[in-house]
């Protein structure tokens, strides 16, 4: 059968070898930003697995902007040499190596998972943090800091350097971070942006400062390599950010020369109302690719080879992205392609595994 899970994707320069993405995963395994051995196996076994672009996990682009002190940072030269490595090797098997720039805002400076995500004040090894508005994502936490003029200058610069940085590591594809309730989503969300200068208010200026994030890495970032930006395509709270803005958000990205939008939800605040389900935020892929007329990524308890098949044959979206079904099975393009009886070549050590 020919498989369009299987068919190649060509995005300006760069041609995906099949619509699967390993989609970004926090490891919380950095020292000081830097990436570790624990990175380079991660995305490594991935590559080997078949999966035509690895994006790295959101690597910040500032100190402050981490989400725990685990994170991967991007803020120094003397972070690339790391990256350097697991470029090439991810290269190596055929895969295109991407990244995920990233500020948390008003949701750094938290412990890492599994010492319980506690808010981390800067006597514990946390920061001051900061965000569009004085308002904390939960009422029990010190409130951030509402950024100034200079710090939202700050904040593109740290973008601009940060793309720059990404290009000289050799990355082929850079995402922004706009989702999740993270620094760019908490601007663009008027539950969290309650500026009344240039930034908040009114549509045009909630999304500005995404836009000038835009301009800021395209001032880096080569016009023949892939821009993606990962969305949160509703807050799922009531008078939040919603499907109707991410179209329209969508249609001046994809005049600003944005490629692709990644298309997930949620996170913005912690009563939102997710209905979980498979699938459940493809539908969102498929209007801002209807309706924007943009390349969409769908991500988000997608797990089977037929419901991705699905999903790209069907158009609801280009790329399909897969998170944790991807950390049970790190071979799980291999296995999808088996599923699917697409023949795509094995790795040559593998083999004799190959069924
Ligand atoms: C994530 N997710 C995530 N998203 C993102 O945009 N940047 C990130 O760094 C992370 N980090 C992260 C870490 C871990 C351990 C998990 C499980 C998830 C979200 C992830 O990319 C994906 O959107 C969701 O997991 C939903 O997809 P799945 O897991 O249902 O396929």
């Amino acid at each position: 059968m020919s498989s369009k899970l299987f068919s190649p994707l060509q995005i300006k320069e760069i041609t995906f070898k099949n619509r699967i993405a390993i989609s970004p995963m926090c490891q919380y395994s950095a020292t000081d930003g830097f990436a570790t051995d624990w990175h380079l196996v991660h995305l490594g076994s991935r590559a080997i697995g078949g999966a035509a672009l690895l994006l790295q996990e959101a690597t910040a682009v500032s100190p402050e902007g981490r989400i725990s002190p685990g994170d991967l940072g991007i803020w120094s030269d003397a972070q690339l040499p790391k990256y350097r490595a697991i470029n090439q090797f991810i290269e190596s098997q055929n895969a295109i190596a991407g990244i995920q720039l990233a500020h948390a805002g008003r949701k750094a400076s938290v412990s890492v998972p599994w010492q319980g995500n506690k808010k981390l004040d800067p006597l514990q090894g946390g920061w001051q943090t900061v965000a569009p508005s004085a308002i904390a994502y939960h009422d029990t936490e010190p409130v951030p800091l509402a950024l100034d003029a200079q710090g939202i200058q700050k904040v593109l610069l740290d973008f601009k350097l940060a793309a720059q940085r990404a290009l000289k590591a050799g990355f082929k594809v850079l995402e922004i971070h706009a989702a999740h309730g993270y620094l760019l989503h908490q601007f663009l969300s008027p539950l969290s942006n309650l500026r009344t200068d240039q930034y908040g208010g009114s549509f045009a200026n909630r999304i500005r400062l995404t836009l000038q994030v835009v301009a800021a890495v395209q001032s880096e970032w080569p016009i023949n390599l892939p821009l993606f930006v990962r969305i949160s395509a509703t807050d799922w709270a009531e008078g939040g950010w919603n499907l109707e803005e991410s179209v329209a958000l969508s249609k001046i990205l994809k005049q600003e020369g944005v490629d692709l939008i990644d298309v997930s939800t949620g996170a913005l605040v912690p009563y939102q109302k997710i209905p979980v389900a498979p699938n459940y935020q493809v539908p969102f892929a498929e209007r801002i690719k209807k309706e924007s007329n943009i390349l969409t990524g769908a991500v988000g308890l997608i797990t089977q080879a037929a419901q991705a098949e699905k999903i790209v044959a069907s158009a609801q979206a280009d790329l399909v992205l897969f998170g944790r079904e991807s950390l049970r099975d790190p071979n799980l393009a291999l296995t999808l392609a088996q599923d699917l009886q697409a023949e795509i070549p094995w790795p040559k050590q593998y083999q004799r595994a190959q069924p």
